[in-house]
């Protein structure tokens, strides 16, 4: 039987790429998202490439929702081999002490909680099967905030630190994980970030954001896809993709 990789945050940007990139391979996919409109959309596509999809519409943040989302992957295909724990938002650019405690919440309630929740409940699939991979999709951010995106910063660093304890805990039970993180990758996701965007902001994000090139969602999942492949080696760590940009 043919791998099954449960992708969070697939409707759009990097977890469709990487959805329909694994769909020509031959995977079985379950897809998950909030939008199930795109998300949907993204399952249509990789039926339509040969692969065997089932769509659930959740909220990463919500634990029955969770709970629910993994049950029905097992339901479907049996087991999740590999779980690309992607889903993520940005919030309006602020300086730290201008964001709300609500604003605070709710990002760190999707990609803080929402990733450790997916870890939580896939992981005993995993130590069920004898083991499995894990890809979180962390950030450049994850080494070196740029400005105005503290908040965003602090939830990409939390994220590697779950990655690299997932390194720590998991070694003897052949469950890997490893961080992926792009520096600047071309989706929407700046779309809520942009709305406090001025030309002074602007200047204060360029002045802190390291000379990189610029990815397509396409070229991050290759790495995604290659991670999958080199967890065993790479476990633990975060595969930095800023086209050139080395951080420490
Ligand atoms: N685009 C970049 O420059 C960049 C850089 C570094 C890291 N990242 C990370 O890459 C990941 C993918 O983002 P993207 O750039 O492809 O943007 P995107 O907005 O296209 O994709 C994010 C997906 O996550 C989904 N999502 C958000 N909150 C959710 C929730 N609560 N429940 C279920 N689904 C939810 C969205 O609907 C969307 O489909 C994110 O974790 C993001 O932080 C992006």
């Amino acid at each position: 039987m043919s791998k099954v990789v449960l992708i969070t945050g697939a409707a759009t940007g990097l977890g469709r790429a990487t959805a329909l990139k694994l769909a020509q391979e031959g995977y079985r996919l379950s897809l998950v998202d909030y939008n199930d409109e795109d998300g949907n959309d993204t399952a249509e596509r990789a039926r339509e490439l040969g692969a065997e999809v089932i769509f659930v519409k959740a909220d990463v943040s919500k634990e029955e929702e969770v709970r629910q989302y993994v049950a029905q992957t097992v339901e479907a295909f049996g087991a999740i081999d590999y779980f690309h724990n992607n889903a993520g938002i940005m919030i309006p650019f602020r300086l730290l002490h201008e964001y709300s405690s609500e604003e605070y919440d709710r990002l760190m309630n999707i990609n803080v909680k929402g990733a450790f929740l997916g870890i939580k409940y896939v992981i005993p699939v995993m130590l069920e099967h004898g083991g499995g991979v894990i890809i979180n999709t962390v950030s450049s951010n994850s080494f070196k905030p740029t400005a105005y995106n503290g908040v965003y910063a602090a939830s990409k660093h939390a994220l590697a630190g779950l990655t690299k304890s997932i390194g720590q805990d998991y070694q003897d039970k052949h469950i890997y994980a490893v961080g992926v993180a792009p520096n600047t990758m071309q989706t929407n996701i700046s779309a809520q970030a942009i709305s406090t965007y001025t030309e002074e902001v602007g200047a204060k994000i360029a002045a802190t954001t390291a000379p990189n090139i610029p990815a397509t969602a396409e070229e991050i999942a290759d790495v995604v896809i290659f991670a999958m492949g080199g967890a065993k080696m790479l476990n633990g760590s975060v595969v930095n993709c800023a086209g050139g940009q080395i951080y420490t």
